[in-house]
């Protein structure tokens, strides 16, 4: 067995070739890609954060299936190779685009609070935060809404059977797969965590407790036979019968809160996605409960008043304007934004543009506003009434985005004993105490309280944007609190910066997100622009890179353009 991974980053970041070649014995798994240039492809194209899924997926669309047949193989077959994020213990958001219909729809397959969750679960006799308790524990886990989202998904748009979306899946946990770096490294990351948990060393560790090596087979019996009992019979097969009994035993076990009752009341949702417009594009992006569109489209109105494209990609100037337009959005974010069964959310007025107009007059272009002197703005009142991203596209017009998760990487570590998959600590996305931040620092207060059946506030941020009609970008990306600028940016580094899809999935981020009070860089923004910044009273403090985007641009020629984030180093486009 030899493994050879080259990386090359050129140009400070801007430019990321990688090379990664895994041989085991025969012709085992080979990745190789170009990082710099999109992949191109006239009939269909997928970009998902792991090679094993993009084949998978690409073979039902070369087959005749279309873009969502395609995001749910995909989707499964994540759940295996990519069980930090990939899922079917979570949740997550799918929007569908139709040239044909003329219409995006949203799936919101989030994960719910069990009915036995209240308010205050995660707080001390003291009234103070356990965050213990909201990440690590049977407490943390929300009911999954991933198999009811894939399935409802096929049923409205597909045009295979559950079981042959689900077949590519069970095969690669029976038969397993070759382990790339990127799984090994994420395992030993996290070992002593999972380890707590038996039926998680069973699943992640060698029967004598070793590490798993790049180049070795990964196997997942259970997992195969979980995912076999959804290919047999359904979402039922998932939410009632043996599935829930294993859920069900293993909340008994760690004294977390699902019941049978959770799991057989649980389901997705079909929503209409947040709409805006910048600068003559059509913005689609995820409505509550994720707070990822409403703020997308809040931020591009603020920016649209100014000429970014003439400030320049990643000057001081358009770092300085897009930090200040984000921290008025997540100010925003953590006073209105929650689930819409539950709250009402002012979606009408925070994505107005006259809102952001009033917004815009606080901003001063030549000085940074302290986030203590920003409060959540005044929006027209209530209208009465390691996650992973894919973006998939077909020849029949469909475009697919894709974004689901268990929250942290590894979710909650706890995998369920005898159903080989891992629970979501997603309840640490609600506000467990108004004004306490969670696990990615946001703050959050009445609006993401918990209640029972309530979803948990979401950032993700699965996005579409057509122009004329068209679809134009499909994108999304994982990142917690940072999707939604991640997602952002790339929208603004096609649309004002001019660059191919790929430029603009490589090129360095910026994050403001109120508070902390800091514009979060990755490597790769030059030194004499952060001097600037810190002139017009910023902090600026460099970070580990953020996101990790999967997207594909339509050219007007009709070409598709697949680009696949070199943050990550599985992550593959390819097309036919
Ligand atoms: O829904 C959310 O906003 C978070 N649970 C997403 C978590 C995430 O992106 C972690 N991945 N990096």
């Amino acid at each position: 067995m030899s493994i050879a991974i080259k990386r090359v980053i050129a140009a400070a970041g801007l430019v990321a070739v990688w090379s990664c070649t895994l041989t085991a014995g025969a012709a085992e798994a080979i990745l190789e890609g170009d990082r710099s240039v999109p992949v191109e492809a006239r009939k269909g194209m997928v970009v998902t954060s792991h090679y094993l899924a993009t084949d998978e997926a690409l073979r039902v669309l070369e087959a005749g299936g279309n873009a969502i047949d395609a995001a749910v193989t995909a989707a499964f077959a994540l759940a295996v190779t990519q069980p930090r994020s990939g899922n079917i213990g979570g949740g997550g958001f799918m929007l569908v685009s139709s040239e044909e219909r003329g219409d995006v729809t949203a799936i919101d397959y989030r994960e719910k609070a069990p009915a036995a969750a209240s308010r205050d679960m995660y707080l001390d006799e003291n009234g103070e935060v356990v965050k213990e308790r909201s990440r690590f524990s049977h407490k943390a886990a929300g009911v999954p809404g991933t198999v009811a989202g894939l399935a409802l998904a096929l049923e409205k748009y597909g045009s295979i059977t559950l079981a042959q979306a689900l077949a590519p899946a069970i095969k690669l946990a029976e038969e397993g797969f070759v382990i790339p770096p990127r799984f090994a490294q994420g395992i030993e990351s996290q070992a002593e965590r999972l380890k707590q948990f038996e039926s998680s060393r069973k699943v992640f560790f060698k029967a004598d407790g070793s590490l798993y090596q790049p180049g070795e087979r990964f196997v997942q019996k259970d997992l195969a036979a979980t995912l076999r009992r959804i290919a047999e019979q359904g979402v039922q097969g998932f939410y009632e019968g043996e599935t829930a009994d294993l859920i069900v035993a293993e909340m008994q076990r760690g004294g977390g809160l699902i019941t049978h009752e959770d799991l057989k009341n649980y389901q997705p949702a079909i929503r209409k996605p947040v709409h805006g417009n910048y600068r003559g594009y059509d913005i689609y992006s995820m409505s509550p409960p994720s707070s990822g569109g409403a703020h997308i489209v809040e931020i591009l109105n603020i920016l649209e008043g100014y000429p970014i494209a003439d400030s320049g990609l990643n000057s001081a100037q358009t770092i300085h304007l897009m930090s200040e337009a984000m921290k008025r959005a997540y100010a925003d974010r953590s006073e209105y934004l929650g689930d819409t069964d539950f709250v009402d959310v002012p979606l009408t007025g925070l994505t107005s543009k006259e809102y952001a107009a009033s917004l815009r007059e606080q901003i001063d272009p030549e000085q940074a506003t302290p986030s203590v002197e920003i409060k959540p703005g005044n929006p027209a009142p209530y209208e009465s009434n390691e996650t992973t991203h894919f973006s998939i596209v077909d020849r029949y017009g469909n475009a697919v985005s894709n974004t689901y998760t268990i929250n942290f990487s590894y979710g909650s570590h706890i995998v369920v004993d005898g159903a080989g998959f891992l629970l979501n600590n997603e309840m640490d996305d609600f506000s467990a105490k108004p004004g306490v931040p969670n696990a990615y620092g946001l703050i959050g207060g009445e609006a993401n309280k918990i209640e029972p059946n309530k979803r948990m506030l979401s950032s993700m941020s699965p996005t579409i944007v057509k122009k004329d009609g068209k679809n134009y970008i499909v994108t999304g990306s994982p990142g917690g609190s940072r999707i939604i600028t991640t997602t952002l940016q790339v929208l603004m580094n096609v649309i004002d910066h001019n660059l191919n899809i790929q430029a603009a999935v490589n090129a360095p981020r910026i994050h403001h997100q109120w508070l902390p009070d800091e514009i979060r860089i990755e490597q790769g923004i030059s030194p004499d622009t952060i001097r600037l910044l810190e002139g017009m009273g910023h902090s600026v403090v460099q970070k580990s890179a953020m996101g990790a985007i999967q997207s594909i641009m339509v050219g007007e020629d009709g070409v598709f353009y697949g680009g696949a984030d070199p943050r990550r180093s599985t992550s593959s486009a390819k097309g036919y």
